[in-house]
């Protein structure tokens, strides 16, 4: 049948390498049928006509109604929906404008914007309205950039917006009585002084907990000469008259904070003797991403569990149970768990192949990742642009040959189409609140990611006015309209977080000291390992060796031969590394990662994602290829 033909495509270039992982519970996982793919159309919601960035661009012709032009270059960030599922929030980079006092001269700058979804328009004429242009600098005091990650409360009032709460007072959002002068924008304020002093830390990454009174953020940490992160939950408290700190306005206070990492609790890693052990039911939380529908569990990046294959995990706020939630190879990192818990969408590479070079072989366990997943995180993008798209999972996520559906697959792949593969998805895909749709974000690849001297040339955007961005909606039109109550508020403490007290150092995540280890297969063989401190960065390792002896976590891959990985920190977020691998997969499929003779060495920068290497990484499974990305692509 057309429609899923391209979906199975995809799963054919995926089912080849995946396999089934742990072969111990595969009877479990049978257990559990697999959807079938269901039907999916996609749509794209309108946008602001598109102006460049001189002062009156936006002239008359372009917009009749004065309501504000799209910068030509820049990306849109949508957000989720508003809770009568008939908006979509997107921030938005407004340009153009005339002077003042022209009542169009508020359309300028980043803005926080609803757009309809429902195929209506505001009593403007405009089927989009923002929300905050115009806000007096009054009503804003201390607030900061109003993207990315636009989250509605489900009052239809109040937004969370970057590190901001938009809130239009007793006026819905979407009300033409939600005017500029009714809106305020406040602060989101963490103290990370004992006396409560100062700005307060540095937060991003911001999640509602669908409670609507929590949140989970992440925070940057510098320690063993590298760019860390740990992520956090904690309360929303509206304070209207701070006494200490700074802003000294109104403002939310983030309070009752517990740190979402326990050096004391068991880690993936740990030695006794000489021996190395891997837990891969500890709580490794990496990078936090937000919260199940029902909020009893937290969404987070961890630390892999499968050499260089990055995936997303699920843990209970209370027992700290841990899922796994998805398993193939490729790159995963946005998640969104529908509101009644049963589905999630996932942003990923799978599909495209990016990853998979490094990614490809399954069951190796990851040892060279104590200091690889920097790398691994990093080589999934081309500068700018993400190789994402949109995947439909149920809860259970990942298992046997099951990969999900991809949401924009059902397209001829031509220029513009919902699947042209120059269009990349961005962050955060959102269920609506009745979960019979995601909203998603999408972004033309553009210069330098191609062009130049890139051997990628840049497409000719299709969308109105050139631009480079668009605002998509997949309809899941099988699907009946959820009907579900507001969720309980949950519990401030997590017993197996450790409560934060301002002012105290964020700890260094646990190193396993230089030396020489066995780790066992948990069903067969063995690994012997070698850990080479650096003797320029104090608690950093710089070599992890590995020599496979028939090792096998699961009875089904079967990992011989030898790697070894040597990172050289260059700068806090650049490294340089040097590769060597020449392993063997037997069991149920085979295959084979080689670096060529002379190794594969690598240069990117976590900030700047361009690779830039020397020498070979290929991995083989089944006789087909996975080789790495070109330089600069
Ligand atoms: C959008 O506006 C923000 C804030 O003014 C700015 O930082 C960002 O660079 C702009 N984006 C583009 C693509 O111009
Ligand atoms: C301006 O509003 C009118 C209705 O008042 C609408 O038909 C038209 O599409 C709007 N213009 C733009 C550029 O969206
Ligand atoms: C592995 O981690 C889990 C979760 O913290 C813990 O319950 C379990 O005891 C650990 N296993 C070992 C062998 O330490
Ligand atoms: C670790 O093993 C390597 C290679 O087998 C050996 O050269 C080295 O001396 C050992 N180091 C220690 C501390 O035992
Ligand atoms: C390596 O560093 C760890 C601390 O990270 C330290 O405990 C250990 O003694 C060091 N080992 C060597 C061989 O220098
Ligand atoms: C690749 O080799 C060239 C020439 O030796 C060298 O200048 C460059 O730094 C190397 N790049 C990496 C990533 O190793």
């Amino acid at each position: 049948m057309h429609r899923f033909a391209s979906i199975t495509a995809a799963l054919g270039i995926i089912s080849q390498v995946a396999g089934a992982f742990h072969a111990q519970r595969a009877s479990d996982e049978q257990a559990l049928s697999t959807p079938s793919p269901e039907p999916i159309t996609v749509t794209q919601l309108p946008l602001p006509p598109v102006a460049d960035s001189k002062v009156g661009s936006c002239t008359p012709e372009i917009n009749p109604n004065g309501t504000g032009c799209l910068l030509k270059s820049s990306q849109v960030a949508s957000g989720n929906f508003l809770p009568d599922d008939k908006h979509v929030l997107v921030s938005m980079n407004f340009t153009g404008a005339p002077a003042a006092p022209d009542p169009a001269s508020i359309y300028d700058g980043s803005h926080l914007a609803l757009v309809k979804a429902d195929g209506t328009s505001f009593s403007s004429g405009d089927p989009w309205k923002c929300i905050t242009c115009g806000v007096s600098e009054e009503n804003k005091v201390g607030s900061s950039g109003l993207a990315p990650y636009a989250q509605s409360f489900r009052d239809g009032k109040r937004v969370l917006v970057g590190t901001n709460i938009v809130d239009c007072g007793e006026a819905l959002l979407a009300s033409d009585d939600c005017t500029p002068d009714k809106v305020h924008i406040y602060p989101l304020r963490w103290d990370n002084e004992a006396d409560g002093s100062g700005p307060g830390g540095v937060i991003r990454e911001l999640r509602l907990h669908p409670d609507n009174v929590h949140i989970g953020f992440n925070s940057f940490t510098y320690s063993n000469g590298q760019l860390g992160q740990l992520a956090y939950f904690g309360r929303l408290e509206f304070n209207p008259s701070p006494k200490t700190g700074e802003p000294r306005s109104a403002r939310y206070d983030i309070v009752k904070v517990t740190r979402l990492f326990n050096p004391d609790s068991p880690q993936l890693f740990s030695t006794e003797g000489g021996e190395l052990f891997l837990n891969r039911s500890a709580i490794a939380v990496g990078e936090l991403r937000g919260f199940s529908g029902r909020g009893k569990e937290v969404t987070f990046i961890g630390n892999p569990v499968e050499s260089c294959n990055i995936d997303v995990f699920a843990a209970d706020l209370t027992t700290g149970n841990v899922r796994r939630l998805t398993s193939h190879p490729e790159y995963v990192d946005p998640i969104d768990v529908s509101p009644d818990d049963k589905w999630q969408v996932i942003l990923d590479t799978r599909g495209t192949g990016r990853q998979m070079f490094m990614a490809g072989m399954r069951g190796i366990p990851p040892i060279i990742d104590l200091i690889a997943t920097t790398v691994a995180s990093s080589t999934r993008n081309n500068g700018p642009r993400r190789f994402f798209n949109p995947w439909l999972l149920d809860r259970d996520g990942d298992r046997d040959n099951y990969y999900g559906q991809q949401v924009n697959g059902d397209g001829d792949g031509s220029p513009g189409s919902i699947n042209d593969e120059d269009w990349n998805a961005a962050a955060d895909p959102k269920w609506s609140y009745d979960g019979t749709r995601i909203a998603y974000t999408e972004n033309l690849v553009v210069a330098p990611s191609c062009g130049g001297s890139n051997p990628l040339r840049c497409p000719k955007s299709t969308e109105p006015g050139g631009r480079v961005t668009r605002l998509m909606v997949a309809h899941l039109t099988d699907r009946k309209a959820l009907d579900l109550d507001p969720v309980d508020e949950v519990s401030d403490d997590i017993p197996w977080g450790v409560p934060y007290e301002p002012g105290s150092e964020a700890p260094d995540r646990p190193v396993i000291a230089g030396g020489n280890y066995t780790l066992k297969g948990e069903v067969s063989g063995s690994a012997d390992v070698t850990i080479i401190n650096d003797t320029k960065v104090p608690g950093a390792i710089k070599t992890v060796a590995v020599k496979y002896h028939e090792y096998s976590d699961d009875g089904v891959h079967v990992i011989d031969g030898s790697e070894r990985f040597t990172s050289t920190v260059k700068s806090i977020t650049d490294n340089h590394v040097d590769w060597y691998s020449d392993l063997t997969l037997s069991g149920e499929t085979t295959g084979t990662k080689k670096t060529s003779p002379d190794g594969f060495h690598l240069e990117i920068d976590t900030m700047t994602n361009i690779f830039n290497a020397n020498g070979t990484l290929t991995t083989t499974i089944d006789g087909k290829e996975w080789k790495q990305p070109q330089n600069g692509t």
